[in-house]
């Protein structure tokens, strides 16, 4: 399992694509669940909402005795802290992952990027990455421009020789219903003829995927401190992707 620490980023040009969300189901599995080393390095300014979701996340787990003690036995049993959630923007987000982090102390380092692409700063930013995912749905519009991020991401990044991304790959995200549609076997065959490489599995669009903790004490989906609860993996499809990914990242 050890080696050299992978940086990857969910990313596209498209907000709400489910970046930030994706990124801490899946840091929080590594971490949490997985026995990885995880870091992620917030580079969204100013929203930072990774930043502003550990803040709400920890506030909630001093304060609330029910994640207290959920807190407590998680991270005895674990004998491991809270993966660290590093405030940055796409300018420092390299320098800082270097300084701030221990690096081969990392098996992975998830960066949270703006959704821009004609940005200086993005582009060295998303050369240093070892593997971007981007988060596509079936919506036409949607679609075309996060392909044409992809190309241009492969075109101009890619293939400069400069860049240490291994691969790109696109994710259905936000599916509507159980199964996929007749549809998206056209949308799959544009990708394989763009010659970008899609990720097998696909996320259902659920509520669930909004689920934080909170007062009312149910299950927890999406967290920074914790997994999600086994009761809502169940249909979400992220225990599929989480084992995709460590399968493609080896
Ligand atoms: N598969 C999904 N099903 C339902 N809601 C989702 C799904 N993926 C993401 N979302 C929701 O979409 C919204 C935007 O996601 P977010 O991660 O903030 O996108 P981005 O970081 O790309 O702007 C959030 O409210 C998130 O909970
Ligand atoms: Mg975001």
């Amino acid at each position: 399992m050890k080696g050299k620490t992978k940086y990857v980023a969910f990313s596209t040009q498209k907000g709400g694509a489910g970046k930030s969300t994706l990124t801490v189901l899946v840091a929080s599995c590594l971490h949490y669940s997985k026995g990885y080393k995880v870091a992620v390095v917030d580079c969204d300014y100013p929203q930072h909402s990774i930043v502003e979701m550990r803040e709400r996340d920890l506030n909630m787990a001093l304060n609330d005795d029910f994640y207290k003690r959920m807190a407590y036995e998680q991270f005895s049993r674990l004998d491991k802290k809270a993966y660290p959630v590093v405030e940055s923007d796409v300018k420092e987000g390299i320098a800082d992952a270097a300084y701030l982090l221990p690096q081969d102390d990392f098996d992975f380092i998830f960066f949270d990027l703006p959704g821009t692409m004609n940005n200086e700063d993005l582009i060295h930013t998303l050369a240093e990455m070892d593997y971007i995912i981007s988060p596509i749905c079936a919506d036409r519009f949607v679609l075309e421009s996060t392909l044409n991020y992809a190309i241009s991401v492969k075109d101009h990044i890619m293939s400069s020789g400069k860049s240490k991304i291994r691969q790109l790959y696109l994710l259905w995200n936000l599916v509507d219903g159980r199964e996929k549609t007749e549809l998206y076997e056209v949308y799959e065959a544009v990708i394989r003829d763009l010659g970008l490489s899609l990720m097998k599995t696909f996320l259902p669009d659920t509520k669930r995927f909004r689920r934080e903790q909170s007062l009312n004490r149910k299950p927890v989906f999406r967290s920074t401190l914790f997994p999600a609860d086994r009761s809502l993996v169940r249909g979400s499809n992220l225990d599929k992707l989480v084992d995709e990914l460590i399968e493609l990242l080896k």
